[in-house]
């Protein structure tokens, strides 16, 4: 196939499930060949139904899905042994040893052993010196590295991630994040889903953000930010503030609670983690202006916030700030 024809064109996808609930309600997503892409979205926007429905688990309603440029329908098996998927849920063979639960998830898709391979996979995942441990007896952290380790055991060209850093602590988020990239470059082609904007900033080239089984935009990850990016800070003063201190009226605070708490609201427009920045340059402002605090706490607002932003309006997003600095 050409490089420029997309990896993955979904189009008109609709699932409803038995039972009446509708999940996707008319997705139109086309994936570029190599990029890393992060599918935001709360919990139960369509994320899981969207990727089940390309790794054949789920059956679309109606719609089309193309990948590697062939329709997905009839050539269901041989399309998805090139389709890496590490799934939300923690279900595997936690009875069987780490390799040789991977050798078989190589096996599944009727490629010949390769253990230098798979060697390669466990060593990049730091569970070669474990590949002889069941899978139950470690820890959270490590077996979702297996899993990931199985959904690379066939050298997939594109790569599902369903939420694979919810749960596991920041050291592990950050080393995953490392493989992820790893992957981009050996030219593999990601598709995660995550909760955490973050995740998305520091991984994804794309986003596409999901709500009630429609996509309500796709953008490249840097434009998105700049729109969606936002930082809360609330700042205990030491002493009352009767008015904002010159020294600190060109930051985007006010004062709330009679005075106590310097209240920071920013970052949007120049990515969230300049809110950060920001609030560092706030507080040396604070000290160099005399003022002494007690106190911050300092909040990224998350994906749900700034849907309940998009939802009800500017106002919405306010009160759930003041609700988490209370
Ligand atoms: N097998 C199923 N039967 C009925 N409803 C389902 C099933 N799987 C998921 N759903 C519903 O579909 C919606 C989307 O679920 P899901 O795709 O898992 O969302 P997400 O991964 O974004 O959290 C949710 O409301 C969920 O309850
Ligand atoms: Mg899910």
């Amino acid at each position: 196939m050409q490089a420029s024809q997309p990896i993955l064109e979904i189009t008109g996808l609709t699932k409803t499930y038995k039972g009446g609930f509708t999940a996707l309600r008319g997705v139109d997503l086309t994936i570029r060949r190599g990029e890393i892409f992060a599918l935001l979205g709360p919990n139960g926007a369509g994320k899981t139904t969207l990727i089940g429905a390309v790794c054949g688990l789920v059956r679309p309603t109606s719609g089309t899905i193309r990948v590697f440029g062939e329709d997905m329908g009839p050539n269901w098996r041989h399309l998805r042994a090139r389709i890496g998927l590490v799934p939300q849920e923690l279900a595997t063979d936690m009875f069987e040893p780490v390799i040789r639960s991977v050798r078989h998830s190589r096996g599944l898709f009727g490629l010949k052993p390769d253990p230098q391979h798979i060697e390669g996979v466990l060593r990049a995942l730091s569970l070669w010196d474990k590949r002889d441990a069941q899978i139950r007896t470690l820890s959270g952290g490590m077996k979702r590295r297996v899993l990931i380790a199985k959904a690379l055991a066939h050298e997939p060209e594109l790569l599902f991630l369903d939420e694979p850093t919810a749960g596991v602590d920041v050291e592990l988020r950050r080393d995953m994040w490392r493989q992820i990239a790893l992957l981009r470059e050996r030219g593999t082609t990601v598709i995660l889903t995550t909760h955490y904007i973050e995740e998305a900033e520091e991984m994804a080239d794309r986003v596409g953000v999901i709500r009630d089984g429609q996509i309500l935009m796709v953008d490249e990850k840097k434009a998105m930010m700049e729109r969606l990016g936002r930082t809360e800070a609330f700042i205990a003063l030491a002493q009352p503030l009767g008015q904002l201190p010159p020294q600190i009226a060109a930051f985007p605070v006010t004062l709330t609670d009679e005075g106590r708490v310097l209240c920071y609201r920013g970052g949007g427009g120049e990515g969230a983690s300049a809110g950060t920045s920001e609030v560092a340059e706030l507080t040396k402002a604070l000290t160099r202006a005399g003022i002494d605090y007690t106190g911050i706490d300092i909040h990224e607002s998350s994906l749900e916030d700034i849907f309940v932003n998009l939802l009800e309006g500017p106002d919405a997003l306010n009160a759930s700030a003041r609700g988490a600095g209370e």
